[in-house]
C-alpha cells in the first residue's frame, strides 16, 4: 500500500475560527464601546441642559416675582396718592396726621403683603416720615432708587441693600400734583421670602450670598440680632450668606468652589450621599453693582441613579447583542472550519488515490509483460526450434542443392514469422504518450487477435464481425489494442476449451447522452460471473483468480474513459459474459489529460 505523503505536501487546514473569530471580537468590542460614549454623551448632554434650564429657570422666577411685587407696590402708592387727607397731611408735613392716616394700612401691608418700608420723602430728598420707624426723620436719603427717581422724575425701582446686610425690593415714585412736585414716596419689602418661593416652585435649594465689600460686620451683626436672624458671615471669606432654604451649607461649597461657581461654571458635588447640582446666578443692585450672588442647588441623586441605571442597561445590551453577534459567527466560522477540513481532507485523499493509481498502471503493465513474455518465449521457441532443426537438415544435404534451397526457404519463412511476431510485439508494449490518430478498426482487431491467437494456449476460435463500411475512429491504438488484448485474455481465462469468443464491432449511441459512437464488444461462452462478482470487477485489484492481478479491467475502464468513453458488463453464470467498450464517434474537445492518462508507459 502506498504510503501517506509527507506531512510537508498537505500543510494542516487553517484554523478558520481561530483567524477571524479575534478580530471580530475586537471590531465589536470597539463598536460597542463607540456606541456605549455616544450614548454617554448624548445622555449627558441632555442632562447637563437640563440642569442648565433649570438654573436659568430660578432666575427668571426671581426677575418674575419681583416685577409682580413692583407691580402691587405701584397700585398701593397709587392708593395712597389718591387719598386727598394723606396729600394735605403730606403737604404740611404733618407727621401726627400721616401717622394717624397712613398707619392702619401699612401695618395692614406689612403682616399681609411682607411690605416692609414706607417712606415719604421730601423734593430735596429730606426723609420726612418713615411709616416703619417713625421717630426716623430729617436725613437725607440718597440710595440710588432715589436719586433716580428725582433725575428722571419717573418711577425707579431695583434691589438695594441695606448696612445690615438686607436685600430690599425698592420702588420711589414722584409725588405730583397739578404739576406741582410734593416729594417721592418710597416703598419697599424684603426679598428674602423670595427664595422660599422659588424653592418650592422648582424644587431647588438657593444661597444668597451678599459681597462683604459692601457690609460692615458690627452692623451686619446688629441687624442679625435686631431682625431674629440666623445668617452666617463666616463660612465663606468674601461672602456673607444672607438667606437660605437648605438647612445646611454643603461642606463641598467653600471658597475655592464659589469661585469656580463664579466663573460661570456648573459642578456636581456629592452632599452626605446625594448628588447636588450647583449653578450661581449674580444678583445685582438698583444701580447695575454686583452685590452678591445666588447659589442653586439641585438635588439629582434620583437623575443621577436614572442616568446610571439608563447606561448599565446599554451597556449590558450592547454587550448582550456583541456577545450574540460573536455567538453566531462563531458557529457559522465553526460550520465552515468543518466544511473546510472536509474538503482539505478529500483532496488529501484524492492525492493518495492519483498516487495508488499511478502504482497500479505501472504494477499492470509489469503483470502484463511478465505473463506475456512466457508466451512470447514459447511463440517463439517453435520457429527456433523448426530453423534449428531445419538448419542441421541443411547441413545434412549441402550436396543436393535443391534440397538446400528449399530448405533455406522455410527457415528464412520461420525467421520471418519470427520477426512479425516480434514486430506486434513491439507494436503492442510500444512506448507512448496519449497519441490518438485516425485509426482502421478492423486492421486494429486484426492485429489484436493475430497476437491474442500467438500467445493464448487455448487455441480458442475467435469470431469477428464487423460492419460493411470501415470504421475508422480518432484513438490511441496502443491503447484500445491494449484494452481488447485484456478482454480476450479474460474471456479466455473464463472458457474452458469448447467454448468460443466473439468480438463485434457495432454502431451505437451513447444512452444517456445520445452521442454517436461504436461499441467494440468481446462475449464469451464462459462460466459467467454471479451478480456480486459482476459489480466489483471495476474495482482494482479485485480478482478471483488465484494468479490475477485485478488489474484487467480496471485498465480497460481507464481506456474507455481516456477516449471520453465507457464500459459496461453483462455476464449470466453458466452461460458466458459480454464486455463491451464504448467509444464516441468524434473525439471531443474536453478528452482526459493523456498524461495522467497512460497506461503502457
Ligand atoms: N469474461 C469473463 N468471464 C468471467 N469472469 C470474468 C471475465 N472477465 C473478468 N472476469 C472476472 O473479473 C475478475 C477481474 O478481472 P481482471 O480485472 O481482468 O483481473 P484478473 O484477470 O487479473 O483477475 C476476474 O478475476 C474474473 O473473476
Ligand atoms: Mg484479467
Amino acid at each position: 500500500m502506498p504510503q501517506p505523503p509527507p506531512a510537508s505536501r498537505s500543510p494542516e487546514p487553517r484554523r478558520v475560527k481561530a483567524r477571524f473569530i479575534g478580530p471580530l471580537a475586537v471590531a465589536l468590542m470597539f463598536i460597542v464601546c463607540v456606541f456605549a460614549l455616544a450614548h454617554y454623551g448624548i445622555e449627558a448632554r441632555i442632562r447637563g441642559e437640563d440642569l442648565a434650564e433649570r438654573s436659568t429657570a430660578v432666575a427668571r422666577l426671581f426677575d418674575q416675582k419681583l416685577h409682580q411685587d413692583t407691580n402691587l407696590m405701584t397700585a398701593t402708592m397709587r392708593a395712597m396718592m389718591a387719598n386727598p387727607a394723606l396729600e394735605d397731611a403730606f403737604r404740611r408735613r404733618d407727621r401726627v396726621a400721616l401717622e394717624t392716616l397712613g398707619g392702619p394700612l401699612f401695618k395692614v401691608l406689612r403682616d399681609e403683603n411682607r411690605i416692609t418700608h414706607i417712606y415719604l420723602t421730601r423734593p430735596d430728598l429730606v426723609n420726612n416720615y418713615r411709616f416703619h420707624s417713625p421717630d426716623d426723620f430729617g436725613d437725607e436719603i440718597t440710595r440710588v432708587t432715589t436719586v433716580a427717581a428725582r433725575d428722571t422724575q419717573a418711577p425707579a425701582h431695583g434691589l438695594e441693600l441695606g448696612p445690615m446686610g438686607t436685600l430690599t425690593l425698592r420702588l420711589v415714585v414722584p409725588w405730583r400734583k397739578k404739576g406741582v412736585l410734593l416729594g417721592y414716596i418710597e416703598i419697599g419689602e424684603e426679598v428674602e421670602y423670595l427664595i422660599d418661593e422659588v424653592q418650592r416652585s422648582l424644587s431647588a435649594d438657593l444661597l444668597v450670598l451678599v459681597d462683604k465689600r459692601y457690609l460692615s460686620q458690627q452692623q451686619w451683626q446688629r441687624g442679625q440680632i435686631l431682625m431674629q436672624r440666623e445668617g452666617d458671615w463666616h463660612h465663606f471669606n468674601t461672602h456673607a450668606v444672607v438667606a437660605q432654604t437648605a438647612e445646611k451649607i454643603p461642606v463641598a461649597l467653600d471658597d475655592r468652589m464659589l469661585v469656580r461657581l463664579q466663573t460661570g461654571e456648573r459642578t456636581e458635588v456629592i452632599d452626605q450621599g446625594r448628588s447636588l447640582h450647583m449653578a450661581l446666578l449674580p444678583v445685582e443692585d438698583a444701580g447695575r453693582r454686583r452685590i452678591g450672588d445666588l447659589v442653586v442647588m439641585r438635588d439629582v441623586t434620583g437623575l443621577e441613579a436614572t442616568f446610571q441605571s439608563s447606561m448599565i442597561a446599554v451597556a449590558v445590551i450592547s454587550l448582550l447583542a456583541a456577545g450574540t453577534v460573536l455567538g453566531v459567527f462563531y458557529l457559522a466560522l465553526d460550520r465552515v472550519e468543518r466544511d473546510y477540513r472536509r474538503q482539505h481532507d478529500l483532496e488529501h485523499r484524492l492525492l493518495h488515490l492519483d498516487t495508488e493509481h499511478r502504482r497500479i498502471l505501472q504494477l499492470e503493465k509489469l503483470s502484463s509483460l511478465g505473463t506475456m513474455v512466457g508466451s512470447i518465449a514459447h511463440q517463439l521457441n517453435n520457429p527456433l526450434v523448426g530453423v534449428v532443426n531445419l538448419a542441421q537438415l541443411a547441413e545434412r544435404g549441402v550436396d543436393d542443392p535443391v534440397r538446400t534451397r528449399e530448405l533455406l526457404v522455410e527457415i528464412r519463412r520461420a525467421g520471418e514469422d519470427c520477426r512479425a511476431f516480434v514486430k506486434r510485439m513491439l507494436a503492442f508494449t510500444k512506448v507512448s504518450g496519449f497519441e490518438s490518430k485516425p485509426t482502421p478498426l478492423a486492421a486494429l482487431i486484426e492485429d489484436t487477435v493475430l497476437l491474442f491467437r500467438q500467445t493464448d494456449n487455448h487455441h480458442l476460435p475467435v469470431q469477428v464481425f464487423l460492419p460493411d463500411e470501415p470504421v475508422v475512429l480518432t484513438i490511441d491504438p496502443v491503447l484500445v489494442r491494449h484494452a481488447l488484448f485484456n478482454l480476450l485474455v479474460n474471456a479466455a481465462q473464463a472458457t474452458s476449451g469448447d467454448g468460443a469468443i466473439a468480438i463485434t464491432l457495432e454502431a451505437e449511441r451513447d444512452p444517456l447522452s445520445q452521442r454517436p459512437g461504436w461499441s467494440l464488444m468481446v462475449s464469451d461462452s464462459g462460466r459467467g460471473m454471479p451478480p456480486e462478482v459482476l459489480e466489483k470487477i471495476f474495482v482494482p485489484f479485485y480478482t478471483t483468480r488465484s494468479d490475477g492481478t485485478g488489474l484487467g479491467l480496471p485498465v480497460v475502464q481507464h481506456v474507455a474513459l481516456a477516449h471520453d468513453g465507457h464500459v459496461t458488463a453483462v455476464s449470466e453464470p453458466g452461460l458466458g459474459t459480454r464486455i463491451a467498450i464504448w467509444i464516441p464517434e468524434s473525439p471531443t474537445e474536453t478528452r482526459r489529460d493523456p498524461e495522467k492518462l497512460r497506461t503502457t508507459n
